[in-house]
């Protein structure tokens, strides 16, 4: 693995081993045990968009890698000012180790990583949010033991959550039902990839996909970058929701994930949202420990 722009790119093998490294630094984090695997090692982290989690999670991560972590405002640099990517790339292939980037489109992470000689992680994109979904399959692994046998629910908008979702649990062996309005389908190139497993299904109707569901996941109707939709959405989306009825549905032990942020009355309930919240934050947390085995795998790939 050279980069993480999308989990398309990955074999099962190498997310089961990516899955596999974030345990064990999980392991060490929780028991006190040092870990400085990146020593010496400074990441970028390019910002075209907010962030909590991600920038929060890349930032101590890499302290407790005992590398360095340097917040790079798209703002402030001369990329948002028209600086072309491809000599972006090149420039900071010389004093960086890696790079993290956030930002709309997936062709500026793909020609970073194309133009650059460093590893680059995607961050999200209006495509796909690939660390977010390693986390997510972590967390399910932890609470369930294994993907095997398990079905994975996706309910609301066919955005770059879903995408990866699709592409990573369908990776690791699950079977995927995605509910999605019409109008707001996965993108095609996860479509043409899923259609080509087994155990992916397609609808409109929440309840069908949520049918005997280990795990339910869901996110916001309006992503960063499409406010200018919102009303609209919400118009198009009611009914795309994680609530009491839905998980009726569902097995009764099934998890229900959420990337955060979170739209209560919306995408999920309340009263949803705070009986999972366990699941929901043990997930945020495991961005952390995900994103720590992505940067020793991708820096470091022969440590451990
Ligand atoms: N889930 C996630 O990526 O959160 P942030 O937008 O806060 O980074
Ligand atoms: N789909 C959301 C995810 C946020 C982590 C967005 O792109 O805004």
């Amino acid at each position: 693995m050279k980069h993480l722009l999308k989990l398309l790119d990955l074999s099962k093998e190498e997310i089961v081993e990516i899955l596999d490294l974030a345990d064990k630094l999980k392991y060490q984090r929780k028991h006190g045990i040092p870990h400085p695997i990146l020593e010496g090692k400074t990441l970028g982290m390019i910002f075209q968009k907010a962030s909590t989690r991600t920038r929060v999670s890349f930032e101590t991560g890499m302290y407790q890698l005992g590398g360095y972590p340097l917040f790079l405002s798209a703002n402030d640099l001369q990329i948002g000012r028209g600086e072309p990517v491809q000599d972006t790339a090149r420039v900071l292939s010389r004093y960086l180790d890696c790079i993290m980037i956030r930002t709309f489109a997936q062709k500026e992470v793909e020609d970073l990583a194309e133009y650059g000689s460093i590893p680059v992680i995607n961050g999200l994109t209006d495509f796909c949010h690939p660390c977010q979904v390693l986390a997510d399959l972590l967390t399910i692994r932890e609470k369930k033991s294994s993907f095997e046998g398990l079905k994975m629910c996706y309910i609301g908008d066919g955005n770059n959550m879903a995408n990866s979702l699709i592409v990573g649990g369908l990776k690791v062996g699950m079977e995927v039902a995605a509910a999605c309005p019409k109008a707001y389908s996965p993108s095609q190139e996860v479509l043409d990839f899923a259609n080509g497993c087994e155990g992916f299904t397609l609808t409109d109707n929440p309840m069908e996909a949520a049918v005997n569901a280990d795990v339910l996941v869901t996110d916001v109707w309006s992503s960063m970058g499409m406010e200018s939709e919102i009303e609209q959405r919400k118009i198009a989306f009611r009914g795309y929701q994680i609530n009491d009825t839905v998980l009726g549905a569902a097995h009764s032990d099934a998890m229900v994930l959420h990337c955060l942020p979170a739209h209560r009355e919306e995408e999920i309930t309340e009263k949803v949202f705070e009986a999972h919240a366990s699941e929901i934050f043990d997930e945020a947390e495991n961005r952390l420990h995900a994103q720590k085995a992505v940067m020793v795998k991708l820096m470091m790939p022969d440590a451990e």
